[in-house]
């Protein structure tokens, strides 16, 4: 019989092959290895390098991140309904802005139009940030009327936290509007804690597991 290589047919196991596969395979498992270290899981933190799992440490720090995402300097850019909230009392905004598709306004009301990139001096004047805007109409990210227990839940959804992993949401703390928070411009109160504090309450809530309070 004749050796298949010598009856012009392609062999699909020619030793040519193999070695392209062999290599393609060991590249793929030494990629998948590298970039897997990291498990962004919260259902099952114990898989994680970086996180060391401790539920109740977690569930303690995440009271403390709590009171801070309800506070009205948070709450107010995270609100239930289409309109952002004002004030200490978080009433609803005065003139009925809308969140609009991408979260900065509808039509003439948009956000950048009053809110400036930086805070206005004086007293009811608009808080500013060059990024002042609501999350979009695709992902509210409410916290007006969350549960403990709900509210970690949503935070660790990438369907509902704008896709961010865990590496993600432990640099949110950094963000510029989260950062706004505690600049709010005269006569606001302040969160009821230091950034420092809550960010590191924020850092533990993840890194002891991201576990949900029970109600
Ligand atoms: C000016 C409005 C505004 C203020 C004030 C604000 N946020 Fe947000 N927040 C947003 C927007 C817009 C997004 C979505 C942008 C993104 O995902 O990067 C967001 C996203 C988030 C997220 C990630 C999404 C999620 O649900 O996991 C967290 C966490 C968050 N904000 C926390 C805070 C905290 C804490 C404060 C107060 C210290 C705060 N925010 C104040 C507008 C605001
Ligand atoms: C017509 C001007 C105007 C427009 C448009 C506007 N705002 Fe405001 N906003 C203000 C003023 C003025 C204040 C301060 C009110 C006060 O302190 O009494 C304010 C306050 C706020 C506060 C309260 C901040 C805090 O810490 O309590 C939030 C949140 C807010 N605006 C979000 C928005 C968002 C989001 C948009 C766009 C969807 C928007 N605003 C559009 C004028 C405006």
């Amino acid at each position: 019989m004749k050796h298949p290589s010598e009856t012009g047919r392609r062999n699909p196991f020619s030793l040519k092959t193999t070695v392209a596969l062999s290599i393609i395979l060991f590249v793929t498992a030494v990629l998948t290895t590298a970039f897997n270290v990291k498990n962004d899981d919260p259902e099952s933190p114990t898989k994680s390098a970086l996180i060391n799992p401790d539920s109740i440490e977690s569930v303690k720090a995440f009271a403390q991140v709590y009171k801070v995402l309800m506070s009205p300097r948070c709450m107010n850019c995270h609100p239930s309904g289409d309109v952002p909230l004002q004030g200490d009392d978080s009433h609803e905004h005065t003139m009925l802005p809308k969140r609009g598709t991408n979260g900065k306004g509808l039509y003439a009301m948009k956000c950048a139009n009053c809110h400036q990139p930086t805070n206005t001096p004086g007293l009811h004047t608009p808080p500013g940030n060059p990024e002042w805007h609501l999350p979009p109409a695709s992902m509210k990210m409410v916290f007006q009327g969350r549960t403990p227990h709900q509210l970690a839940k949503q935070l660790v959804d990438k369907k509902q936290n704008g896709n961010k992993d865990m590496k993600k949401l432990i640099e949110h703390a950094d963000d510029g509007l989260v950062l706004a928070g505690w600049n709010p411009g005269e006569g606001r109160t302040l969160p009821p804690m230091s950034h420092a504090e809550f960010k590191k309450a924020w850092l533990t809530w993840i890194q002891k597991g991201a576990f949900a309070p029970k109600s």
